[in-house]
């Protein structure tokens, strides 16, 4: 039996249901590959491939993917394998699409800052560290700097003042603060830092 399913559908989005062995992995593949292979009529004389993005918490099914991608599509393949400490890939917590529109500028906080209460559990009970990250996040959202620079912006003053807003109250507060008490309180957050990044 042949079962299609259009491309405007297959946007809308699938869900498969069924139990070990019914074929939900094998459906998966046939479907990646399909859409790899298909060119799809753009305007008159023009064709263009299907992007593809595959996740998968393990391996078998990318490498039954990556066995069956089709020939004419193997040098667009780009692999993001969290485990090979090889040739590791960079990725930035606060990169944000464009820090001068103020809703992209506030999606871009929120999304880090759900990062930061599933990794940290960071929640209302732990304020301290909930302020520096809001803090932190929308000083180095829009710049060049990424975790690796939190430890420096809280305990480099030149540093800080290139970057953080002057009017912020954190900040205001922060820069008043003997260096002394400031190490007391950024110890905590650069401490639950650092086991993320080096994780
Ligand atoms: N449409 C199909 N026709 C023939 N064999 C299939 C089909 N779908 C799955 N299989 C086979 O059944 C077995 C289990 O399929 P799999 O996709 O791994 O199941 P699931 O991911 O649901 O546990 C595999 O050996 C696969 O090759
Ligand atoms: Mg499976």
């Amino acid at each position: 039996m042949t079962v299609w399913v259009s491309q405007k559908d297959r946007r809308n989005g699938m869900h498969g249901l069924g139990g070990t062995g019914m074929g939900k992995s094998k459906l998966v593949t046939s479907m990646v590959i399909q859409d790899l292979s298909q060119r799809i009529p753009m305007r008159k004389d023009f064709e263009e491939n299907i992007g593809v993005f595959v996740m998968a918490p393990d391996g078998d099914l990318l490498n039954d993917i990556l066995v069956k991608i089709p020939k004419h599509r193997k040098n667009d393949v780009v692999l993001l394998d969290p485990l090979d400490i090889e040739r590791p890939f960079p990725l930035n917590l606060f990169y944000c699409p464009d820090p001068t529109d103020p809703a992209i500028f506030e999606l871009t906080v929120e999304q880090v800052i759900s990062v930061f209460e599933k990794v940290f559990g960071m929640s209302e009970e732990t304020p301290q560290l909930s302020e520096y990250a809001q803090a932190i996040t929308r000083t180095l959202i829009g710049t060049p700097y990424t975790m690796i620079e939190i430890a420096h912006l809280l305990t480099n003053e030149g540093f800080r003042r290139q970057l953080v807003n002057p009017t912020s109250d954190f900040w205001m507060d922060y820069n008043a603060m003997q260096p002394k008490d400031q190490r007391q309180e950024y110890r905590t957050t650069i401490r639950r830092i650092r086991q993320l990044r080096d994780a």
